[in-house]
């Protein structure tokens, strides 16, 4: 890991880059570099390092298209293929998934987008989530790619998990460290009453591991408080009660503002980050405005997280490592 110093709002002479950080836990703009032209190794290094301090990072104003978007994801890993992807993703391109909010989502599900948001609402903080986390191997990194954004509303944001594993106190830390927790797709959905497409949608796939509560970062060995406010069901060997009430503290100290950062979106917007070590929030300001938002996401496969005590997480349901 290099220091702050050496990273921060510095211009790196090998590669051409500058690394600005744009708030003090997490996030910074990536500027001096096209994504389109073909990168070389100095550069792929410094963004690298720059993914590993800030967690996320920004580039503004590319040109990528389908392809360029994969080689440029290539360049950190190997893309995730989707077995399923939405009706918006492009056939072409089995790496890319597109969402194009207003043309999916509406009556997917038999019901409207609203309606479904408000079924999967249970907790105030329920949009705060790491992508596929309920996988034994959720993917190491998300590259998503704005192409139609509206003029306002739509921000995405993302919390900093390795800094709020530091910020809790030493004896939380060491209690939280030995323990487990189920990370479990739909987790917390209110069906309808009657026939409810999407509790049968779920019940087709379900998809469900236990996670360690605390995992350590296979690159930078930081330990990160792993929670979120979408998948995360149940610590292991807690009561229900108890459970609750820990995992409602842990995630509101995993989403505290000052360990957050928010991207305001412009066409040819890329966004960048470590799905290990963050959580991020979808929008949700939007769906009431009449704006298209099309996005194009290529996510990097990942590894089984590791606990403190070494011990990798284990699928209970629907999930194997390496197999999408
Ligand atoms: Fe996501």
């Amino acid at each position: 890991m290099t220091t702050d110093r050496a990273t921060a709002g510095r211009s790196d002479e090998a590669s051409g880059t500058e690394v600005k950080p744009v708030a003090g836990h997490i996030g910074a703009e990536i500027t001096g570099v096209d994504l389109a032209d073909g990168l070389d190794d100095t550069v792929v290094a410094a963004i690298r390092a720059a993914l590993l301090r800030w967690k996320v990072v920004f580039f503004r104003g590319q040109r990528l298209d389908h392809p360029g978007h994969v080689a440029f994801a290539r360049r950190f890993g190997e893309p995730v293929v989707l077995r399923k992807r939405g009706s918006a993703s492009p056939p072409d391109f089995p790496e890319i998934e597109t969402t194009a909010d207003r043309l999916e989502l509406g009556g997917r599900f038999g019901m409207e987008h609203d309606e479904w948001l408000r079924r999967r609402r249970h907790t105030l903080l329920r949009g705060w989530h790491c992508d596929h986390g309920a996988r034994v191997d959720p993917p190491a990194a998300t590259i998503l790619r704005a192409e139609t954004v509206p003029p306002y509303g739509g921000d995405t944001t993302w919390s900093n998990l390795a800094a709020a594993y530091a910020g809790l106190s030493a004896p939380l830390r060491e209690f939280v460290d030995g323990l487990r927790a189920e990370h479990r797709l739909g987790v917390g959905y209110q069906p309808r009453p009657g026939d409810d497409a999407y509790v049968r949608h779920l019940l087709d796939r379900q998809v469900a591991s236990l996670h360690p509560l605390v995992r350590v970062h296979p690159e930078t060995g930081e330990r990160i408080l792993y929670v979120n406010g979408y998948y995360v069901e149940q610590i292991a060997d807690l009561s229900r009660a108890e459970s609750g009430a820990i995992l409602e503290m842990l995630l509101e100290q995993a989403t505290r503002p000052e360990y957050t950062v928010r991207f305001r979106w412009e066409p040819g917007s890329v966004a960048f980050w470590d799905n290990r070590a963050t959580i991020h929030l979808a929008p949700g300001d939007n769906a009431h405005l009449d704006f298209p938002r099309t996005m194009h996401r290529v996510m990097l496969t990942g590894d089984v997280p590791v606990g403190v005590d070494g011990k990798p997480s284990e699928p209970v349901t629907g999930t194997e490592p390496g197999r999408w």
